[in-house]
This record gives structure tokens, sequence and C-alpha cells, in this order.
């Protein structure tokens, strides 16, 4: 079942904090000697073998939830495999209440007992999942183990090779949700043209034919609505919202009842189109600038979460003079992209389909697939993401074009309302780069990768490279940059300096200026990363250095020279 989404009105207990926990690399509380599962795991406080106990919760060390494991403990650093998770918590059972557990995502594949009951297993390290524990919750103590296990394997998404640091264990936030026996499990709403249209869908024993009204208080709008069958509520109805738009984030209370349940969101009301080239909010062309971001934290090491971290990634952005922000490569935190709702930054959601994934492995699609509609499920309703993308410069082969294609049938199934693209990369041709990725013709926007004056390319020829397509769609540069130690001011013929990165961007801007059917980027990247590929001693001491900040919050100087472009087109 896919993740109910966290609405106002839901009964929420954060689980966040310190839990006890146990490094496993060998399966040793999973699996016996000879790989079979064992009937009492770790899960419990029993003894594997009667009479010898060889684990001690009581005196297991603590890491904090939520949190990745590689930042709190430097013996976790590189660690790749189990840990093992407990939390005792109280609590109360209401009859009619049923109760979830709730995690904003746990990197990668997690397996969760309540007291002593295996109550659901989930793949994938950056959505949401929740378990049911209505029948195995009790009144007083109960007892919370999680295995999470984040070793690469060729049938994940994403496969084994990133460049990004592997964090695992639960980075997001914990919960134990209550609701009503019958529920508002998820609800869409959107503006199409001149109309309000949606759907909620119930769960639970009274979901057919239930009446369920929908509110809308600041225009006026209170509809009364009847649940079919499969418990679904459609509605449509005329109405004049003010536009949600960049710098321009008008939010409505969005209110929903049924039964006993009375949840409410905070909701924009946008169209998003395009028209050749150009990319139409409220059927205006924007430009999009933009910044590429990776979810680490801008203050300390690890994983970024929550409504803080949010603030001062995104202030950053606008700090920036941007409209826009790629959360990359995978989706990041809720709190993220309802920040984004709020400060009017549009967003460019993705899944971790990166590089090389195993194509032909009809498992490997449903991850990549399930991953998807959990993000699109969670974030439906955020006015912010207009863009669902769903690669991350992938090499060319018909496995990888049919894969491709099956997530874009099934991301316009689930939701026809937004734009769907991914980054491409383009061919070097007679003195110029060109795209014509096969999967651009399924696309609504060409995301492109390049590195013109990095990897390649003189840095004197950059601003007079030619850049065509053969498809007349809209073009988001979604990466381009440089490397850059902060405070190595060094000059601009010197590879990992401030000036030589400001040199780049001065180039590169000069050349974008130049491509007649770009809408948009989202240069590489707002904040210097970790990254197990980038060994460079005294230079890159496992960061990715083309950040435009340091990991210690410091600007360098090519943060300007992007700024003052954007300034200068926003004007
Ligand atoms: C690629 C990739 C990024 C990577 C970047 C780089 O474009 O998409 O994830 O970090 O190159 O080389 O820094």
């Amino acid at each position: 079942m896919v993740a109910f989404q966290l609405l106002t009105g839901r009964t929420r207990h954060s689980l966040s904090g310190r839990w006890r926990s146990i490094v496993d690399p060998y399966e040793a509380g999973y699996r016996t000697f000879y790989g079979e599962p064992w009937e009492m795991g770790w899960f419990s406080d029993l003894p594997l073998r009667p009479g010898v106990a060889e684990y001690d919760w009581q005196k297991a060390d603590l890491l904090d939830v939520p949190g990745d494991w590689n930042s709190q403990d430097p013996k976790l650093f590189f660690y790749e495999g189990s840990v093992w998770y407990r939390r005792d918590f109280q609590h109360e059972i209401k009859n009619g209440q049923r109760a979830f557990l709730y995690f904003g995502a746990a990197n990668y594949e997690t397996v969760a007992w309540l007291n002593g009951q295996e109550i659901g297993r989930h793949v994938g390290g950056f959505t949401p999942f929740a378990f049911e524990v209505t029948e195995s919750i009790r009144s007083g103590t109960n007892s919370l183990f999680l295995k999470i296990d984040n070793t690469r394997n060729r049938s994940a998404v994403p496969m084994t090779s990133t460049d990004w640091w592997n964090y695992g264990g639960p980075t997001r936030d914990i919960e134990l949700v209550e609701t009503p026996e019958t529920f508002v499990h998820r609800f869409g709403i959107s503006l199409q043209e001149n109309e309000i249209t949606g759907f909620i869908q119930l769960d639970g024993p009274l979901s057919e034919g239930q009446s369920v009204s929908l509110r809308i208080p600041e225009l006026g709008i209170e509809q009364e609505i009847e649940s079919d069958s499969a418990g679904t509520a459609r509605f449509q109805f005329s109405a004049e919202p003010e536009r949600w738009a960049p710098g321009a984030p008008r939010l409505y209370d969005v209110e929903i009842e049924s039964g006993a349940d009375q949840v409410s969101d905070r909701v924009g009301f946008r169209t998003i189109t395009t028209r050749g080239s150009e990319i139409l909010i409220n059927d205006e062309p924007v430009f999009l600038r933009g910044i590429s971001l990776h979810e680490e934290a801008p203050n300390r090491p690890g994983r970024a979460f929550g409504r803080d971290d949010a603030q001062t990634l995104l202030g950053w952005a606008v700090e920036l003079g941007c409209n826009f922000v790629r959360l990359a490569h995978y989706p990041h935190d809720e709190a993220t992209v309802r920040r984004a709702d709020e400060l009017g930054l549009l967003v460019w959601a993705e899944i971790p389909v990166y590089w090389n994934i195993d194509w032909e492995n009809p498992t490997t699609l449903e991850c990549a697939e399930s991953q998807l509609e959990e993000l699109i499920e969670r974030d439906r309703n955020r006015a912010a993401v207009i863009l669902w993308s769903l690669s991350n410069e992938s090499p060319h082969s018909e496995a990888r074009l049919n894969f491709l294609k099956a997530l874009v049938d099934r991301a316009r199934q689930l939701d026809s309302s937004r734009l769907l693209t991914a980054a491409l990369m383009a061919r070097f041709v007679e003195g110029g780069m060109h795209i014509d990725d096969p999967i651009g013709e399924y696309l609504d926007v060409m995301g492109c990768n390049e590195y013109l004056g990095w990897y390649y390319k003189e840095l004197d020829d950059v601003a007079d490279v030619p850049w065509s397509t053969t498809y007349d769609k809209p073009l988001i540069m979604s990466e381009l940059g440089a490397g850059a130690v902060a405070g190595s001011i060094g000059d601009e013929e010197t590879i990992f300096t401030e000036r030589h990165q400001a040199r780049v961007y001065r180039e590169q801007i000069a050349m974008m200026k130049k491509i007649p059917f770009l809408a948009g980027l989202s240069p590489w990247i707002l904040k210097d990363f970790r990254s197990p590929r980038r060994v460079l001693p005294g230079i890159q001491d496992y960061y990715n250095r083309k950040g435009l900040i340091s990991e210690r919050g410091q600007k360098k100087m090519a943060f300007d020279v992007l700024r003052r472009w954007y300034l200068e087109i926003e004007d």
C-alpha cells in the first residue's frame, strides 16, 4: 500500500530520538550460520540459542533517529551493510482507532518488527512508506525493531555506482500515526483551466458510498461528494483561485471531512504547460533560474532532513537569485518540497534511475516504478513541483529506452498534470552539441548535463559552442560547472581554484545566452558534497567540489557570477 499523506489534523507521535543500535555486517542477528532466517533473531530480547545470549539491547550503542549512521560514528563512515535499530514506546489503544508506523525514508532496504512480529518490508532509499500495526500494537510498552541494509546491489535503483555518499539508515522521521477506522488515505487536487479537479481516496470498512466534504473557505467552496464502490470521491468544479507562481506563492487551506476523519492541507493552484521551447506557468513563459542540490545538511555532515535544513538550503538558492531548484538525484525530504511551495520555488523532482542500472531486470523496473509512485503520491499536491525526472545520464540502448518508456507511461498514468523530463547527454557533432536522445520524443522537457570547459573543451572555445536539437521542446541545462576549493583563489587557468570556477561560469553563461531553445538551467551544484569517487588528497578528500558553496557554508566567487546573471535576467 502506498503510504498515506501526512495531512494536518492527523494524530502523529514522532519516534525521533536516541535509538539502540547494533551493527551487523554478517547478518548474524537475522540468519543462522547456514544462512537460514532465525526463528528468533535480534528482533526480540530472546537469545538466539537457549541460554547463550550473544547480544544485549540494553547495552547496545545509541544512534540518533532521524539521521544517517555514516556521519554519527567514525566506525560507520564507509559502512555498507545492515544496522539494527530498537526503540520502545508507550501506547494506549483507543477503540475504533487504527495505528500505522510511518517512515519518511530509510536507505535502502528495511525490515520492521513490532513486539517480535514482522510488520513489513520496504525497498528504496528516498520515499515514504507505512506499515499498519493496528493488530500488533498493544497498550503499554511496545518494542519496535528495524533492520536497515544500505548494501548496493545490481538490481537496485540506483545500482552500484553513484557520485554521492551511500548514507544508510533511517534518514527521515519515523512516526506513529493514528487514524479513524475509515480515513482519508490520500487525495489529489489541481487546477485545470478554470476548474479545480481531483479525488479523495478513503480507506477502511466505511469507504463505499460515504459522504465526503471538501472545503476551500477562502474561495467560498463547500462540496459534498459521495465515494464510489472503491471508496473514491471524485470532484470537478469551476473556481478562480489566485494563482500560485514563483515569487507569488499563494496557498489555500483545503479541508476534507469524512465520517470521523477531519484533515487539511495547504495547496497552491497553478497551471504548467509548454509551448514550443517555452515553459509556461499560468500561461506565462518563465525562464528557470535554478541550481541543483544534493540532500546534504548545510551545517553538519550527513543527510539533510526537516524544516531547518530545508530553510537554510533553499534560503541559499533564493539568495542566489533562483526561482527553481533541481532536487537531485532522488526524492528529497517532504519538508524541502513544502518549503519550496511556501517560497515560490519551482521544483524538478527526480527518482534515482542514475547512470547505468539493470535495464532488463523486471525487479529493477518494479523498484523504479514503486519509487516513482511513492514520490508522486507524496508530492502530487505541491504546486512547486512542475517536473518529474525519470533518469540521469543513462547511456543509450534499446533496453534503457524501453525501461524509460515504461516509466513515462506510469508517470502519465499517476499524474497527467506535470511535465516529464530526464537529464540527457548531448552528442558532439561538427563543432557543436546536438540533443537527439530517442527518449526525448516521449518527454515534455529535455534536461541536459554538460561540462564544457571542465571535463572537455578548451575554456576559450566554450562561449561559441553552438547547440541544436531534433525536438521542438524546452531545454533545461540540468548540469554544468567546475570544481573549486573554497578559499583557494588561484587564477583563471588553474583548476580547482575559485577564479577558474568563476571563469567556467562566465564562459558557460556566454554560451547559454545564445541557445534559442533554452528555458532554464540548474548548474551543478549548490554545495560541495560527499562522494566516494572524489579522492584527490588536499583538494577533494571524498568531496565533490563543484559546489558554489563549501561544506562549511563559504560562498565561492562563482556564486556571485551566477547571481549577477540571475538578477540581470530577473529584471
Ligand atoms: C554527472 C552526474 C552528477 C555528478 C557530476 C560530476 O553529471 O549527473 O551526479 O556529480 O556529473 O561529475 O560532478
